[in-house]
């Protein structure tokens, strides 16, 4: 499935939509990078789907639009997943990143946005799916654990990996320090990958991601 073209490779600077649910520091990221022209990308919108949250905050503060779709809002999962799709669909993004983003988008937002939504996941694929990647790696009693930056598909943190990043589990980490220390590493992945996503281009090939002409 082919998604931001490589012969494209950011005369005008990519269109992101980033959705977020919490702090957002995977959002700050991004808009740090993204005050650099050359970064190749800007924000157009930020989207949560909760109000009163530090990544909505942080979006407002740099003057990006925001948008909330709390799934409260919606009789179920289903038209709140159509809605989703709309709202972003109004930003024309080329590229959706999921950053700490606690909801799996559904049929219709992956009918327009499949092939460029990205996802960050605080461990290594394909271990600890799910909510609790660090708590999980630890209970575990993994030595490394790390993130993963992956294109978004049907499944819970299964799509194609663009980029893993590795780190090291500490004898004393609990859930909070291990967190942390893999959001340290995260950001920067995620500041890495999707700067060469949308400066490049890429294709996907079943689980292959090629940037730029190949
Ligand atoms: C990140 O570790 C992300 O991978 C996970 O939740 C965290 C979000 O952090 N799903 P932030 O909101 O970007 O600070």
């Amino acid at each position: 499935m082919p998604s931001i073209p490589p012969q494209n490779q950011a005369q005008t600077p990519a269109r992101l939509v980033v959705l977020v649910s919490g702090a957002g520091t995977n959002l700050q990221a991004l808009i740090d990078a993204t005050n650099n022209p050359d970064f190749g990308a800007r924000i157009i919108a930020v989207g949560a789907d909760r109000d009163g949250i530090e990544g909505l905050d942080r979006a407002e503060r740099h003057g990006i639009d925001t948008f909330v779709l709390p799934v409260s809002d919606f009789p179920d999962r289903v038209d709140w997943d159509i809605a989703l799709a709309d709202q972003v669909a109004e930003h024309a993004p080329d590229l959706v990143v999921l950053a700490g983003f606690m909801k799996l988008t559904g049929p219709a937002f992956l009918a327009l946005f499949g092939g460029r939504t990205v996802n960050t996941h605080p461990a290594l694929s394909p271990s600890f799916p799910g909510m609790h990647g660090p708590r999980d790696a630890l209970e575990y009693g993994v030595k490394v654990t790390g993130a993963t930056l992956f294109v978004v598909d049907a499944g819970v943190d299964t799509g194609p990996i663009v980029a893993q990043v590795v780190v090291p589990v500490l004898p004393d980490d609990d859930e909070s320090t291990l967190h942390e220390r893999i959001k340290l590493s995260e950001r920067q992945m995620l500041v890495d990958w999707v700067g060469r996503m949308a400066r490049e281009g890429y294709t996907l090939d079943g689980r292959t991601i090629t940037f730029g002409d190949s």
